[in-house]
C-alpha cells in the first residue's frame, strides 16, 4: 500500500521578498542536511489537510491551515507518494521540535539550494511551482 506524505509551504512576506519556510532534516542518514518542506506521513481516518496541520504542530509548532496543491505528486521508492501544498499561517513562530535547523528562503535562495543538491531530491520537483510562488506581488 503507498502512504500519502504531505508537506506544507508557508510563505511569508519578509525583508522585501515572499520567502517559503523549509526546514533541515536531521535523519534518516542519506537526507540528513537537506532542506525540505515539512510534513509527515497521513494516518489513517485523517484528510490530508489535517495530516499537514498536525504535522507542521508537532514538528514546528505552528498552527496552519492547509491549502491548494502545489504541482503533481512525487513517488518516493515502492511505497509513498509525496503531495506538496500552500499551508496558510495562522499562529506560533516556527520552533526546529525534529529538524536541524529552519529557514525563509525566497525565489532565488530556493533555486539555489536545489542546484546545489542540498535540497531533498524529491522536493526539487516542486521548485518551479514554489518560484512561482513567490514571484507573485
Ligand atoms: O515524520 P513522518 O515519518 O510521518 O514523515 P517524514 O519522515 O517527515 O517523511 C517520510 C518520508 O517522506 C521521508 O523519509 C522522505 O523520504 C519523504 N519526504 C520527502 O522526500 N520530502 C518531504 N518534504 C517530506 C518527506
Amino acid at each position: 500500500m503507498v502512504r500519502i506524505v504531505v508537506a506544507g509551504a508557508v510563505i511569508r512576506e519578509w525583508g522585501g521578498a515572499n520567502r517559503v519556510l523549509l526546514a533541515q532534516r536531521a535523519y534518516p542518514p542519506h537526507l540528513a542536511g537537506l532542506w525540505e518542506l515539512p510534513g509527515g506521513k497521513v494516518e489513517e481516518g485523517e484528510s490530508p489537510a489535517q495530516a499537514l496541520e498536525r504535522e507542521l504542530r508537532e514538528e514546528l509548532e505552528i498552527e496552519v491551515v492547509g491549502g491548494d496543491r502545489i504541482g503533481d505528486a512525487v513517488p518516493v521508492g515502492d511505497d509513498l507518494e509525496l503531495r506538496a501544498y500552500r499551508a496558510r499561517w495562522v499562529a506560533g513562530e516556527p520552533v526546529a521540535v525534529e529538524h536541524r535547523a529552519l529557514g525563509w528562503f525566497d525565489d532565488a535562495e530556493v533555486v539555489r539550494l536545489a542546484d546545489s543538491g542540498e535540497m531533498v531530491p524529491a522536493d526539487v520537483g516542486w521548485v518551479r511551482e514554489l518560484v512561482d510562488l513567490l514571484r507573485r506581488p
